[in-house]
């Protein structure tokens, strides 16, 4: 992390962190005891009282099955703010006042009468701390647990807000499981709460080189006119883990990689690298380009799936050094499961700008490093000037978008080897976000907290977004449902299964090793 004098005088840092004031509100965790909430939302929440982004009187009231005290839950909100805090040490003024602000409510989610309690008592905290109705409700549960929140936030008219305040409504991904439940989801929301007031979450927005895709695109002239088919051979979109399913066994197995992070992370990165230039950086009009990318996304059909799409399963591996077993043998699966933990796919996008190029997609876990990169290749020169020898090491020009954890831009370009005669090779041109900022991005979850809590939707998935992002991935899920896959059939620790290169050598490309 920078040193403080070091972001003053460095220009570059001036006004960063900066977010809008928002109103004084209450913000409902739904789950408030599991891993997201501990590991993320209170850290970002911490965070952004340190900040100075909360307004006065903000206050969190934890709700989950658990049977705790407001002081065991400050308790275990403190702890897990000092553990997983991007900024440490955690500073105790900042924090006392953020605890005294917590209350806990014992909630099984299906029980009516449990949330008339929690409405009770969020109106009694209203009064204390001057929130004047102003509400947020996080669904930071499983899946399931969703369409019953909305319904007893429905029935416990908890969703209409008070007149002159507000009530919002926080979906944390999956969103359905594919578009047939996604659609059913939606028509619960929309039975209780206005789409304006509903929020569905992909972190993978909130975070700083996401927004950097455009950035990069629509605040500079230079790249735009090489970005299209004219210029750009094929982009790969690679979403690289080298974690395992870190028990969460039980969940990634009515998941697989194709819906926990294609169908979401993955087509958002695509959505934003493809997109037109939207006419501002406005909720409407970036959300209605996304949708128009996601629209023109070829769905692969029957047999195509099986020349387009390759699906892995880790075996047991090494990875950075360390033995770990297969996805078979971890917590909560079963031995003979036919989920996927690895995808590749090559899409087309069918539209003015990109017909002709291929999108390659890889997603996996327990590959050899943690890696998100977008690669756009670019065409080789239309004439030799120099010679096929002098160009026989150069590769293709190529932008690299690191979004993850190499944060940065780089340039791929031929140059001439300073030596008598003419032979060039490639080399980078590289611009990293920690040496001209100087600063540690702040966290996907704080900057998406903020914007809910000013009611700016534009890092968040619309509902006719998320519905189009299944209709590409169900005609994959569909085909593989019906084929039984030969799983494990790649080693934790390398780079999937050998189909998957061959996937991308087909159109005479080549991944890119991070
Ligand atoms: C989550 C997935 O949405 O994203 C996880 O459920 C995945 O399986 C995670 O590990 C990756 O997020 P990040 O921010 O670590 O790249």
């Amino acid at each position: 992390m920078a040193k403080a004098a070091e972001l003053e005088t460095n220009p570059l840092s001036e006004g960063l962190h900066e977010y809008r004031v928002a109103d004084p509100a209450l913000i409902v965790i739904f789950g408030a005891t599991g891993d997201l909430a501990q590991r993320k939302l209170l850290p970002a929440i911490y965070n952004l009282a340190l900040q100075r982004v909360l307004p006065p009187g903000f206050g969190v009231i934890g709700a989950a099955k658990s049977d705790l005290s407001d002081e065991q839950f400050r308790k275990r909100a403190a702890d897990s703010i000092r553990a997983h805090s991007r900024t440490q040490p955690v500073n105790e003024s900042v924090l006392k006042p953020l605890l005294d602000g917590m209350r806990f409510q014992q909630l099984d989610f299906g029980d009516g009468a449990g949330f008339q309690r929690l409405d009770r008592l969020l109106d009694e905290v209203d009064q204390e701390r001057h929130t004047g109705g102003n509400r947020i409700y996080y669904c930071a549960t499983p899946p399931p647990t969703f369409p019953l929140i909305v319904a007893n936030l429905g029935a416990a008219a908890m969703a209409k807000p008070p007149k002159g305040s507000w009530r919002r409504i926080v979906v944390e991904k999956p969103f359905g499981t594919n578009l047939e439940t996604a659609r059913a989801l939606n028509a619960e929301v929309e039975t209780v709460f206005h789409e304006d007031q509903v929020f569905r979450i992909d972190h993978y927005l909130g975070k700083e080189t996401v927004q950097n895709i455009l950035a990069f695109r629509f605040a500079n002239s230079i790249f735009e006119p090489v970005w299209n088919n004219q210029y750009v051979d094929a982009v790969q979109i690679t979403v690289a883990e080298e974690l395992g399913v870190e028990g969460r066994g039980g969940y990634y197995e009515g998941a697989g990689a194709l819906r926990d992070v294609v169908q979401n992370h993955q087509l958002q990165l695509l959505t934003l690298v493809a997109m037109e230039p939207p006419v501002s950086f406005d909720q409407g009009s970036v959300r209605d380009e996304k949708v128009k990318v996601l629209k023109a996304v070829c769905p692969l059909a029957g047999e195509e799936v099986d020349g387009s799409a390759v699906r892995g399963q880790y075996g047991p591996g090494w990875v950075l050094g360390e033995k770990v077993p297969g996805y078979r043998e971890e917590k909560s699966v079963d031995p003979k499961s036919r989920t996927e933990t690895f995808v590749a796919l090559r899409l087309q996008v069918d539209n003015w700008r990109w017909a002709g190029v291929p999108f390659f997609l890889r997603a996996g876990k327990r590959m050899p490093k943690r890696s998100t990169t977008i690669r756009i290749q670019f065409k080789r020169p239309p004439h030799l000037t120099f010679g096929r020898g002098a160009m026989r090491d150069v590769e293709p020009n190529a932008i690299t978008l690191h979004i993850q954890p190499e944060e940065g831009i780089s340039l791929r370009f031929a140059a001439k080897v300073p030596a008598a005669g003419i032979r060039m090779r490639s080399v980078n041109m590289d611009f990293l976000y920690a040496s001209s900022f100087l600063a540690e991005a702040p966290d996907a979850y704080e900057r998406l907290l903020a914007d809910c809590m000013v009611g700016d939707a534009t890092l968040f998935t619309r509902k006719d977004e998320v519905e189009v992002a299944w209709q590409v991935i169900d005609p994959i899920e569909k085909r593989w449902s019906g084929v039984e896959p030969q799983f494990p059939n790649y080693d934790a620790g390398t780079w999937g299964p050998p189909e998957a290169e061959q996937l991308i050598q087909r159109d005479g490309f080549e991944w890119h090793r991070p």
